[in-house]
């Protein structure tokens, strides 16, 4: 498998890049231009086999950067929080801006390419273009980008994600450990279904999943907290 992963810096991304270099397939890791790690993430990725691409998120220097490497899989991982967008200066509707909008771009560039492959889009559990939640809306708004990108699609609906994060993430922990004390009840009394939907993962967990929805058939699909496991 050819994959590009878009968001490789990211806590999930990162592992995604790291099991294909294990099962080694070929990757490129994208790096927004600019990023302060730029030269740790090179070096890692150097170790790891991986190649780089720093092309701007522009629709059009995206679709060329598809052109040259024709990936199979596009993996679309990125998004923000209310704390990094802060550090990068985005202001308004952050989620708007960076989830849904650097998707879209993307999507775009997959649109433009003109390219066969196949995006596998990490979403969140309660996506939906309805919902009251500007995150979450984003989140449905992104969905339906990668739904008419013109190409097969899988698309992950994971709840928290947890695991030993460089940026700490507490509220996050804590909802993970008292959702998931919960769900453990709800499991108990027969919730099977639902307590799997809802509860946490972990990245590597994550990622060995997102691997799996690069080839599974038939494609178009979405798959919840209980699938990605
Ligand atoms: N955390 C959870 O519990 C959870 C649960 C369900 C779904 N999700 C969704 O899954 C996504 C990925 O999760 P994660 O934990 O891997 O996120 P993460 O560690 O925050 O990584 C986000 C990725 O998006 C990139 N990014 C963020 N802001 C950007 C900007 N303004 N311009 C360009 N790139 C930008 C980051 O690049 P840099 O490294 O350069 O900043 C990084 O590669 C999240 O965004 C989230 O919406 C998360």
């Amino acid at each position: 498998m050819k994959a590009l992963v878009l968001g490789a810096t990211g806590f999930v991304g990162r592992e995604v890049v790291r099991q294909l270099r294990v099962r080694n397939d070929y990757v490129v890791a994208h790096i927004r231009p600019g990023s302060g790690q730029r030269a740790q993430w090179l070096e890692r990725w150097g170790e790891l086999g991986a190649t780089v691409d720093e092309s701007p998120w522009d629709a059009t220097a995206l679709a060329a950067a598809l052109a040259a490497h024709a990936p199979d899989v596009v993996f679309i991982l990125i998004g923000t929080t209310v704390k990094r967008a802060k550090g990068d200066g985005v202001d308004g509707d952050i989620y708007q801006r960076v989830d849904y909008g650097l998707t879209k771009v993307a999507c775009d560039a997959i649109r433009l390419s003109k390219l066969g492959c196949r995006i596998v889009y990490l979403s969140s559990v309660g996506a939906d273009v309805q919902a009251r939640s500007a995150y979450l809306r984003a989140r449905g708004q992104a969905e339906a980008e990668v739904k008419q990108a013109g190409v097969p699609w899988a698309i992950a609906r994971p709840a928290i994600i947890t695991g030993d994060r460089e940026d700490s993430r507490p509220g996050e922990r804590a909802g993970a450990i008292v959702g998931d004390a919960g769900l453990a009840v709800v499991h108990w009394f027969g919730g099977k279904t639902l307590a799997a939907r809802y509860r946490s993962t972990t990245n590597d967990v994550l990622a060995a999943a997102l691997l799996r929805l690069a080839t599974v058939t038939p494609a178009d699909q979405i798959f919840d907290g209980a699938a990605l496991r």
